[in-house]
């Protein structure tokens, strides 16, 4: 993957929470069911993303600044559906999706949830950007082969990879990072600076979440799951999918 020019926020001290990222993710060997609960996660981050981000947008029109207004207006319609594309990723995989997403949410997303609820509703919810620029920067570090991995572990037919295209260096995210650099260049320096430095505490909590996961065993996350829904899942232990060979997935968020 070519670089993508996010020197303009990098330069300033993002990319210290991405190095961190980088150095700290746990990386046992990937598992179907280890996917499934990152399709979970991608859901619930981003399920509420379009009426958080207008909710912010209706805070910067209050304010008297409609560009950052109108931006986040575009982002919002942007991600809208993004959420189907993992409850369609998890049906593909034999999941009641719907129930699952109702009933569960991973305990390591939940603080990244909170913390964009929580941004998005601030007087000057200018740190939103950051977080979402944290996100889709790391989901555009996907490439090709990552989603071949996670293919070839899913039973021939099946699609289950519509979110983690989408979020990848093959989707649509590398041009929302760009767009994003190029807006975020045009903010006054209080704005730029608010972003970087939200951009870095969501990389942080980002991290946290992700190997809170990851440390899991295939048993215990497979458990919690069940457990949330009260059925047994197509699954057999260290086996992934029951019809499936196990061969390697990444995180879908
Ligand atoms: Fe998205
Ligand atoms: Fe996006």
């Amino acid at each position: 993957m070519q670089p993508l020019p996010y020197a303009p926020i990098a330069a300033t001290g993002s990319c210290a929470g991405f190095a961190g990222i980088e150095k700290r993710l746990a990386r046992p060997d990937p598992t179907v069911v280890g996917y499934i609960v990152a399709l979970v996660g991608a859901y619930h981050t981003s399920v509420d993303t379009p009426r958080n981000l207008r909710r912010a947008a209706s805070r910067f029109l209050e304010l008297g600044r409609p560009e950052v207004a109108a931006y986040l207006e575009e982002r919002a319609r942007e991600e809208t559906g993004h959420d189907r594309l993992a409850l369609k990723d998890l049906r593909a995989l034999g999941v009641p999706g719907e129930r699952l997403v109702a009933n569960f949410i991973p305990e390591g997303i939940r603080p990244l949830c909170k913390r964009f609820d929580d941004l998005c509703v601030e007087d000057y919810p200018i740190g939103c950007i950051g977080y979402s620029y944290c996100l889709e920067r790391i989901a555009a570090l996907k490439e090709k082969g990552d989603i071949e991995r996670v293919q070839a572990m899913c039973p021939d037919g099946v699609d289950a990879t519509r979110f983690l295209r989408s979020h990848s260096s093959l989707g649509s995210e590398a041009s929302h990072v760009e767009e994003t650099i190029v807006f975020v260049a045009s903010l006054p320096a209080n704005d730029r600076i608010r972003v970087v430095q939200e951009t870095y505490e969501s990389a942080l909590i980002l991290a946290e979440g992700y190997n809170h996961e990851l440390l899991k065993s295939e048993a215990e996350m497979l458990e919690e799951m069940q457990q949330a829904i009260g059925e047994v899942l197509p699954y057999r232990r260290g086996s992934g999918l029951s019809h499936a060979e196990q061969r390697g997935a990444q995180p879908a968020t």
